[in-house]
């Protein structure tokens, strides 16, 4: 027996495959997402990496974990589960749609140099600080020319969103998924999709992101200033730092 699908004659088993594929074509948006899968890169899996990485696979994605030391990540990503594992910096970036970096800032000038390639383009979630004591003179950039620049100089060509840096790892920890109102974190990047990308990050993982403004106003939530150190609510935290309601 034939059969014409599409004014095509063809025999009645490829007939019958086209017409099964079709009841498949539904599966077809979950596969386009499992390309987009929430799949994240840490750099530097501490306090603050390992906090957050957390609260990610709670949420659902897939987090590489990274640092200098990879085997010492083992028994993390071993607690952690499937959907941990642990590798380089460089495996991190290339597995994830967007990268964490969550290491002292002195590291920032090296790390940038060796991964600038795998680094263009990429949304890169900024969380680092800079502290003189710790990080010496790329302290000294950031109090010159503020955090967000010094970022984007440091990791060039990457889509920086400064973000979860403004409060200490503890307060992420307690605070992550409390009643509402959620605790607002404060974020601030140049690219509007990065921001997007940040602000579902920072919604998954359980807080109320608050677009701050370009990458330059991340100095008002910056180590010291006035917008640092806070758990307050959105309409709070936008009160403080002057953003429009
Ligand atoms: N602690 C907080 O509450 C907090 C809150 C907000 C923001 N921050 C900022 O987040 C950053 C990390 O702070 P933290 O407290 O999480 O530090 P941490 O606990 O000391 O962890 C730092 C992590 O970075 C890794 N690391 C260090 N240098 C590296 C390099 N060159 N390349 C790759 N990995 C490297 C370390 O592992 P290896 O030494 O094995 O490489 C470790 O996994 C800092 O900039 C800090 O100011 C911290």
């Amino acid at each position: 027996m034939r059969s014409d699908v599409f004014g095509i004659s063809l025999g009645r088993r490829a007939a019958l495959a086209l017409l099964a594929g079709s009841f498949l074509l539904p599966a077809l948006p979950a596969l386009a997402q499992s390309e987009t899968t929430k799949r994240i890169g840490i750099i530097g899996a501490g306090n603050i990496g390992g906090t957050l990485g957390r609260l990610w696979i709670k949420a659902g994605y897939e987090v590489f974990f990274s640092s200098r030391h990879p085997e010492e990540l083992k028994a993390l990503v071993e607690e952690l589960g499937p959907k941990a594992r642990a590798g380089t910096p460089a495996e991190a970036i290339a597995f994830g749609n967007a990268v964490l970096i969550a290491v002292p800032y002195k590291a920032y000038p090296e790390l940038g140099r060796e991964n600038a390639a795998a680094l263009k383009n990429k949304v890169v979630i900024d969380a680092g600080n800079a502290v003189k004591a710790r990080d010496g003179a790329v302290a000294d950039e950031v109090e010159r020319d503020g955090i967000g620049a010094v970022s984007a100089k440091y990791l060039a060509g990457a889509r920086v969103v400064r973000a979860f840096n403004a409060a200490n790892y503890k307060i992420f920890q307690k605070n992550a998924g409390r009643p509402e109102p959620r605790m607002a974190v404060p974020i601030a990047g140049n690219d509007p999709k990065a921001l997007e990308t940040a602000r579902t990050l920072v919604s998954d993982a359980g807080f109320d992101p608050v677009v701050v403004g370009e990458l330059k106003a991340a100095d008002t939530f910056a180590m010291g200033s006035p917008g640092f150190g806070h758990d307050l609510s959105a309409p709070e935290l936008k009160q403080k730092l002057g953003v429009k309601p």
